[in-house]
């Protein structure tokens, strides 16, 4: 890890701070690493704006603004497997120009790994996608808004792998206490999604999450922590179709309200000037094939 960091301060002295290494073994753990999205400490937000440039995917999926106007770097503690890298947070915001394509009823911002086509590394084998979570608290959620914060979206759009969600589901009447959680669903590729983890979403405490997949055996297995805790099974493993493969977002998609039965992607009701946002720390892809998931970072 010393040398990531001199080779940082290095391109600092020469005004190019690189991307985040993808694809290549890095020093979380033992295990390959087949995707690094955590953020070092020098980067700028205008890198995310170029694929030559941004461990994440430029285009997508984003409105009208691009990457450097959507994420923000708060001065808040380095998330669990940030610590090892000096990484820095990362905010993931709405606005009303967060208004993907012909998408009129959501709002959304969300980071995709530049690796991850849909049928790829990421999604073959045995991985484990890892990131940490936590409140903005200068841009709070509306939680009688249902959130789908990180999700694996499979490959033909039409369902999930796995999905976290927060706030309010659409359609749906909660008490705040109860929409102010962090709940992981399972697949809804072919049965209904499942509750599989649900844990308050306290302000400014990390919630680290890893889900592991086992895309061959269709197995999902959930590791959940806060703070600097490592990482401990809170459910699973257990049978969830993975044969969708996929991408995985990380960010914000903000669904409207109204009533049931409305096309939820183009009509129901979203504030006008929505300043909302959610941070986000230590995202990386690892194969996991030989067994072993990767419970905290390597010193
Ligand atoms: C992205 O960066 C590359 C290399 O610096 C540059 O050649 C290219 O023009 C940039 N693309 C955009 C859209 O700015
Ligand atoms: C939160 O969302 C509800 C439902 O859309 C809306 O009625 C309310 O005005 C929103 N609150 C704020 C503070 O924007």
């Amino acid at each position: 890890m010393k040398s990531v960091i001199s080779a940082l301060l290095l391109a600092a002295v020469s005004q190019a701070a690189p991307a985040p290494s993808s694809k290549t073994t890095t020093e979380i753990g033992s295990n390959p690493i087949l995707f690094d999205g955590r953020i070092p400490p020098l980067f700028r937000s205008a890198l995310l704006d170029n694929d030559t440039t941004s461990p994440y995917n430029a285009e997508y999926v984003l409105g009208l603004e691009p990457w450097s106007k959507v994420v923000h770097f708060p001065n808040v503690d380095h998330s669990l497997f940030d610590v090892p890298l000096g990484g820095k947070p990362i905010i993931v915001s709405i606005n009303d120009k967060s208004i993907f394509q012909t998408q009129t009823g959501f709002r959304r911002s969300e980071l995709l790994p530049d690796v991850n086509s849909g049928n790829d590394v990421t999604t073959n084998g045995v991985t484990a996608h890892h990131f940490s979570i936590r409140t903005d608290n200068t841009r709070p959620l509306n939680y009688s808004h249902e959130y789908q914060p990180v999700f694996i979206e499979t490959q033909d759009y039409s369902s999930h792998v796995w999905q976290l969600k927060t706030g309010t589901p659409f359609g749906e009447s909660w008490t705040e206490e109860a929409a102010t959680t962090l709940r992981i669903y399972s697949s809804s590729t072919s049965s209904d999604a499942l509750e599989i983890f649900n844990v308050p979403f306290t302000t400014d405490d990390w919630h680290n999450f890893a889900l592991e997949e086992d895309w061959t055996n269709n197995l999902l297995t959930l590791y959940y922590s806060t703070g600097q805790s490592p990482l401990a099974v809170v459910a699973g493993p257990m049978a969830n179709d993975n044969s969708g493969k996929g991408q995985f977002h990380v960010g914000m998609l903000k669904l409207p309200t109204g009533p049931n039965g409305i096309d939820v992607t183009k009509e129901g009701y979203q504030e006008k000037r929505p300043n909302e946002g959610l941070t986000y720390g230590g995202v990386f892809i690892e194969d996991t094939s030989s067994g072993s998931v990767t419970l905290e970072p390597a010193v």
